[in-house]
């Protein structure tokens, strides 16, 4: 199966894909990741990501859209969710050219729809595990106790002046995204809204209309 996840900043794009990364045994694409991975290694690449990123500007499509294809290629065009990509007209432009030239169009567009407030309200308590990742939010899902407290911290992107800059930029630069797909069969709105579980299974009941899906378990 190939989904893509779209969804404003704080929308639960990485919260939803890990989630059906599991339960389908599909591997999540997500290009926040793939970016941070580059900035902890310290390249010049890197280097250049990390004013972007933490300005909450979008990196430039060009660098973005190689890190995705490699990304899609080394899984041979199958089996993932794209988290944060394509995040402009011209990334969806290129996915399409690109999954088409491989035969290997997606099955579905994911938008999950957050009011703004909750959006802020999300952001602002997330945190995030500095070395595995692992996302949690201070009320909703707080760090297990076990966790050393030193690692849990705020990404530099989820202070408020960023979040503002985000979400301006995602009106901007990334809803033109949701034109574009809003006529194509393939596209879903969902709210985002409500408990993370509630969230899940309305997400793999509109899956289930594109291929089978178990939601029994
Ligand atoms: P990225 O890491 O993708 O950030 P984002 O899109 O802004 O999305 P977030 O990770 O902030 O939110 P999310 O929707 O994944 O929500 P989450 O599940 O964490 O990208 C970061 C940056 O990289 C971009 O700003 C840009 O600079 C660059 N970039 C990335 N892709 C790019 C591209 N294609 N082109 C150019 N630049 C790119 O949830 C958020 C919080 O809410 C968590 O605390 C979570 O626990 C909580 N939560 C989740 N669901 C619920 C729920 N149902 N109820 C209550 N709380 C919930």
């Amino acid at each position: 199966m190939r989904i893509v996840i779209f969804g404003p900043p704080g929308a639960g794009k990485g919260t939803q894909s890990r989630l059906l990364k599991e339960r389908l045994g599909l591997t999540q694409v997500a290009t926040g990741d793939l970016i941070r991975a580059e900035i902890k290694r310290g390249t010049q690449l890197g280097r250049t990501f990390q004013t972007y990123i933490e300005e909450g500007k979008l990196v430039p499509d060009a660098d973005i859209r190689s890190i995705a294809e490699q990304a899609v290629a080394r899984l041979d065009y199958n089996h993932f969710i794209l988290d944060g990509y394509p995040r402009t007209v011209q990334q969806a432009t290129w996915l399409e050219a690109f999954l088409a030239e491989h035969h290997a169009p997606l099955h579905a567009v994911l938008s999950l729809i957050v009011p703004t407030e909750n959006i802020v309200a999300r952001l602002s308590q997330r945190r995030m595990h500095a070395e595995t990742g692992d996302t949690y939010h201070l009320t909703f899902n707080p760090p297990p106790a076990d966790v050393n407290p030193a690692l849990i911290q705020q990404r530099p992107d989820d202070r408020p002046e960023a979040i503002r800059e985000r979400l301006r930029v995602y009106d901007e630069q990334t809803l033109p995204v949701r034109k574009f797909y809003e006529k194509d069969p393939r596209y879903v709105e969902i709210s985002g809204t409500g408990e993370v579980q509630e969230v899940h299974r309305r997400l793999l009941e509109v899956l289930g209309r594109f291929a089978p899906v178990d939601r029994t378990a």
